[in-house]
């Protein structure tokens, strides 16, 4: 069967796409198996639709991996993702390199064990001088974690009067956030057909496209992800606008 690919447009990819990447839990139900094994069979997913973005020449995918809430979940099934992060990242990051991938995180990465802290650092270093594929990963990240975390930067250095409190505007308050540099996301996708946000990127996605798919994440594919992307390409986005000035401009 031909690729969704080739029906995309190629002027008009998005260059940065966020997932939520949800449903392990529930696709290991489904085999019968403990929730761990959903989040180890995640991780071809996450190889396939890396992939998939850097072909169609994504510059930014940012994945949802670990919440801040996702801490209060039972102790083994936490040390089981840590030790399944540690293993992910150092197997991965050959082929990370081949494909032109550059990695970095947002969250709050000082929470996490020092084993995944090394690593990543490891595979961040090796892949620092790559062009392609911007891969963010959110570990220990929230959304209202992150908005916090701006406000204290900011009021710091009005208080070291390196900012003016009146000078605060869209622009600057986005340079205090862990997505600094980093274009808005123009969509996001979520699997496993529930239809919320979850504390992710919420000052990010303003006008973000929202995709929604019943596929639980480990059996989503690189080809799930070009169908959200032609869809993305069928909307119309209006930024508050009316469909006539858009087509006069
Ligand atoms: C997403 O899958 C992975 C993480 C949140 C770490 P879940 O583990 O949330 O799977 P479900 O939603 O329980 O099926
Ligand atoms: C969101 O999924 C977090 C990640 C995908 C890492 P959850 O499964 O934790 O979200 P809720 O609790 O169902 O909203
Ligand atoms: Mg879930």
């Amino acid at each position: 069967m031909e690729s969704v690919k080739n029906r995309l447009d190629k002027n008009n990819i998005p260059k940065h796409v966020a997932v939520i990447m949800d449903g392990n839990g529930r696709w290991a139900e489904k085999h019968g198996k403990a929730r761990v094994f959903g989040h180890e069979n995640g991780v071809e997913s996450v190889r396939s639709v890396v992939e998939g973005a850097g072909e169609i020449g994504v510059k930014y995918l940012t994945l949802y991996a670990f919440s801040t809430e996702n801490w209060d979940r039972p102790k083994n099934e936490v040390d089981a993702l840590m030790e399944l992060l540690v293993k992910a990242i150092e197997m991965e990051t050959e082929s990370l390199n081949k494909n032109n991938v550059r990695l970095s995180t947002i969250g709050d990465i000082n929470s996490m064990p020092t084993s995944v802290k090394e690593n990543l650092e490891n595979c961040i270093n090796t892949l620092n001088s790559n062009t392609g594929l911007n891969l963010v990963i959110a570990l220990s990240y929230s959304s209202k974690w992150e908005i916090v975390n701006a406000v204290k930067g900011i009021v710091k250095d009005a208080i070291e009067n390196k900012i003016k409190p009146e000078l605060i505007n869209n622009e600057l308050f986005e340079n205090y956030l862990s997505t600094a540099k980093i274009p808005d996301p123009e969509l996001l996708i979520r699997t496993s057909g529930e239809y919320r946000i979850s504390n992710f990127l919420l000052w990010q996605i303003a006008y973000s496209e929202l995709y929604f798919t019943e596929k639980l994440w480990p059996d989503y594919r690189k080809e799930d992800f070009f169908e959200a992307i032609l869809d993305y390409q069928n909307r119309e986005r209006r930024f508050g606008k009316t469909s006539e000035q858009l087509i006069s401009q």
